[in-house]
């Protein structure tokens, strides 16, 4: 059978435009916004856009193949999808609907911590095959309860987060008085009933929760207030020793997500990890940082021979994962670009961006006379 595609949205921006239709304007500017003046968020995109690549017509050339190899398994291309909190509330039955699609095109789905699914569904779901990014507890119980839930649910990658030591400072959320459930003013209600197609999805998946965290929360709590309950509870300020801790406790596979340097890529590679996920959050922490296509080189250059090196934060398209990896990375992670997609399309959201970015990535690399995934550094210009 033919994989699901949406001829009126051949590209991420397309996605981007109706789901800013469908969805109400405070839970657009949630999963759009960046941080500060979005200026990290523009730079992620942009530089993306500055890696050139260089063609070879004339070599012969066979089948194109985006199968990837990590962490012991064969996936069926270099992406996957990021871990992003309250997908439920961007689009009802969003991070279910996500973690099926990619299971269903051998992608990885990462669960995150604060989203609308717990890992015993998500793990049914995916049959094993999705990741976990995790918030660390300081208190050791409800640590090792989190992680034994987690080994519970089939998953054999952990993620832990290294770029949340505090909340981003975010505009739009703030002149939104974002919280969940939503603050009830006026305009809240009003931006409700002008997505009708939202409105009636959430009436039949119900209110989202914190599903994974539900068992240590306070009931009915605001998003200042999880904030708090997030500060109290967990550590943000991972150091080399909380690694070192979690190191000895999981057996699987662990990455560190959040690196922007070759220092804390350095300090992760030394504490045992086997990967890291250069990211900033998708522009949403650091105004003044750097993009990540900017920030990987030397990344790679530091720790590439010891762990595997992954890219996140301004990944829109097929063309962007080609110039990720022709610039040293192993494989790469889409936030945005599938929220859009679930917003934009339902439950057929994710296939969609799934075969999306497959076709992209297939015609970027038949373009380039490259057939396998790991010759593309082969293809960067340099200088
Ligand atoms: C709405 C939203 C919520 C997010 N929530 C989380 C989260 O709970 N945990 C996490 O590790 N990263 C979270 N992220 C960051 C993403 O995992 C990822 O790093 C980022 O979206 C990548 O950039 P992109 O959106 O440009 O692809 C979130 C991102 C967005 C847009």
């Amino acid at each position: 059978m033919p994989h699901f595609f949406d001829h009126r949205h051949p590209t991420a921006d397309d996605l981007r435009a109706t789901a800013r239709r469908r969805i109400p304007g405070f839970v657009f500017d949630f999963l759009d916004g960046g941080c500060n003046d979005d200026v990290n968020l523009r730079r992620n995109v942009e530089d993306f856009r500055s890696v050139e690549l260089l063609p070879r017509y004339l070599r012969p050339r066979g089948t194109v193949s985006l199968e990837t190899e990590l962490f012991g398994r064969t996936w069926a291309a270099p992406f996957g999808v990021c871990p992003v909190g309250l997908q439920g509330l961007i689009w009802p039955g969003a991070c279910e609907a996500l973690a099926a699609a990619a299971t269903a095109r051998g992608l990885p789905f990462i669960l995150s911590t604060t989203t609308t699914a717990d890992p015993e569904t998500i793990g049914r779901i995916t049959g094993g095959s999705h990741w976990f990014q995790f918030y660390v507890p300081y208190d050791p119980g409800l640590r090792e309860n989190l992680i034994a839930r987690v080994e519970n649910s089939g998953c054999s990658v952990l993620v832990l987060l290294a770029d949340v030591p505090v909340f981003g400072y975010r505009p739009r959320d703030i002149r939104n008085r974002f919280a969940v459930p939503p603050h009830i003013g006026v305009r809240t209600v009003m931006q409700m009933l002008a997505r009708p197609a939202w409105g009636a999805a959430m009436l039949r998946r119900g209110k989202p929760r914190f599903a994974t965290l539900k068992p240590y929360l306070p009931p009915n709590i605001d998003l200042r207030q999880l904030a708090d309950f997030m500060n109290r509870t967990f550590t943000g300020r991972l150091t080399g020793d909380d690694l070192a801790r979690i190191r000895d406790r999981w057996k699987g596979r662990l990455v560190l997500k959040g690196v922007a340097t070759p220092e804390d890529a350095e300090e992760a590679a030394a504490r045992g990890l086997d990967g890291i996920i250069v990211s900033n959050h998708g522009g949403r922490q650091l105004d003044a940082g750097q993009s990540t296509i900017r920030a990987l080189p030397a990344i790679v250059a530091a720790v590439g021979k010891r762990m595997e090196v992954m890219i996140d934060s301004g990944v829109r398209s097929g063309p962007d994962i080609a110039r990720a990896l022709a610039s040293g990375a192993k494989f790469t992670f889409l936030g945005r670009a599938f929220m859009y997609g679930a917003a934009a399309l339902g439950d057929r959201g994710g296939e969609h961006v799934a075969e999306m970015i497959h076709r992209q990535l297939t015609q970027v690399m038949e373009q380039l006379g490259c057939e396998r995934v790991a010759d593309l550094p082969g293809h960067l210009a340099r200088g």
